[in-house]
């Protein structure tokens, strides 16, 4: 293998190839678990797993738990919990958002209606709780119910947030360690847990992923605005037209002139960008430097994730989380 150099950043394909055999175990016990006597809910989860969706959280329960030892059954299954929960989290997530598309196709919400998709949602919650009940470890269960409670809980917040123009950096920051960090932590703690580590390099490893969580779902938002539909597969300027006030938006809305926060507001009330131009906003961003400054900030969370990775022992898996954090900030879907 290519690995000989100490501290050589690996690229995605040879980050992939160090779990390729477990993916494929994992998507396989996906498959199996993916299946009831509902004929919904088997179709519906055939549809998610068949659209495609990065395995950026299994991939790290896998790496997390190879840093400590072999792969063993439980941690290809507890990276199956993981996807399946993130799964779940977006059917939700779109029933909420009334998103159109998701992973380059027509959204469960738009197949199946909201009712169908929300109790669907619910079935592979419970699903991959039943997974993870199988190990019988309380120290798994621990994790997964914090997580799910904390991705509700951002949420709600989120909600409450909805088409507010005053949303501050503060408010940001605790939404998305709530919908999205909290699960990248939960990943690597998981598959701490099941390489037993120690308490210690559990909580290490919650914290570096929780750093990558917190960079990944900023480059989400300012894919958002910067990227095209074919390429992310789902609508760009989805957010604002959707009432979420995100990180670029707040940045420049800090130094935006009168007549530049009233388009803000006029998008956010119209929900649409009939009267105000997706370019308008665009170029609002531009002018304040925002999209820069919240990638700055993006790139301030990798470096601290490399820091706390960069203590572990060196290793094929600890360079590949090492990479991993290049490859979040460096992504363009
Ligand atoms: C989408 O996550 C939800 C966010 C936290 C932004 P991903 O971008 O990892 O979605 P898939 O699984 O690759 O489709
Ligand atoms: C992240 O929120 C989704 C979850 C944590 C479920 P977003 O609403 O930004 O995700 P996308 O953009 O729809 O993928
Ligand atoms: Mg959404
Ligand atoms: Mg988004």
């Amino acid at each position: 293998m290519a690995f000989g150099n100490l501290g050589q950043k690996l690229t995605a394909l040879e980050i992939y190839d160090l779990v390729r055999k477990d993916l494929d175990q994992v998507e396989k016990e996906i498959g199996l678990e993916s299946v009831s006597s509902v004929e919904a809910v088997t179709y519906i989860s055939q549809y998610l797993q068949t659209g495609g969706g990065k395995r950026l959280r299994p991939i790290l329960v896998l790496l997390s738990g190879k840093l400590f030892g072999p792969t063993e059954p439980a941690l290809i299954r507890m990276a199956a919990v993981v996807e399946m929960i993130h799964t779940a989290t977006l059917v939700h997530d779109d029933v909420i958002d009334l998103a159109k598309t998701r992973r380059g196709r027509p959204s469960i919400n738009v197949v199946w209606g909201n009712h169908t998709s929300v109790l669907a949602g619910d079935w592979l919650y419970m699903q991959a709780f039943q997974v993870a009940l199988r190990e019988r470890k309380f120290a798994l269960l621990d994790i997964l119910i914090e997580l799910t409670q904390r991705m509700v809980e951002g949420e709600l917040l989120q909600l409450d947030r909805i088409g507010k123009i005053g949303v501050t950096e503060t408010d940001y920051m605790e939404l998305i360690d709530r919908k999205t960090a909290s699960l990248f932590a939960a990943c690597a703690k998981l598959g701490a847990v099941c390489g037993n580590a120690t308490s210690e390099q559990e909580s290490q490893l919650g914290e570096y992923a929780w750093n990558l969580g917190i960079a990944f779902q900023l480059i989400d938002d300012i894919l958002d605005f910067t990227s095209r539909e074919k390429i992310l597969g789902k609508p760009v300027g989805n957010d604002l037209r959707e009432g979420k006030v995100t990180l670029p938006l707040i940045y420049a809305l800090e130094s935006a002139e009168p007549e530049e926060r009233k388009l803000v507001e006029t998008v956010l009330a119209d929900g649409s960008y009939d009267q105000v131009p997706f370019g308008k906003i665009l170029q609002i961003l531009k002018r304040y430097n925002s999209i820069e400054r919240a990638e700055e900030r993006a790139r301030g969370f990798t470096s601290k994730a490399r820091e706390i990775i960069g203590g572990f022992p060196e290793s094929a898996f600890q360079r590949a989380l090492v990479s991993v954090t290049g490859l979040v900030t460096d992504r363009d879907h």
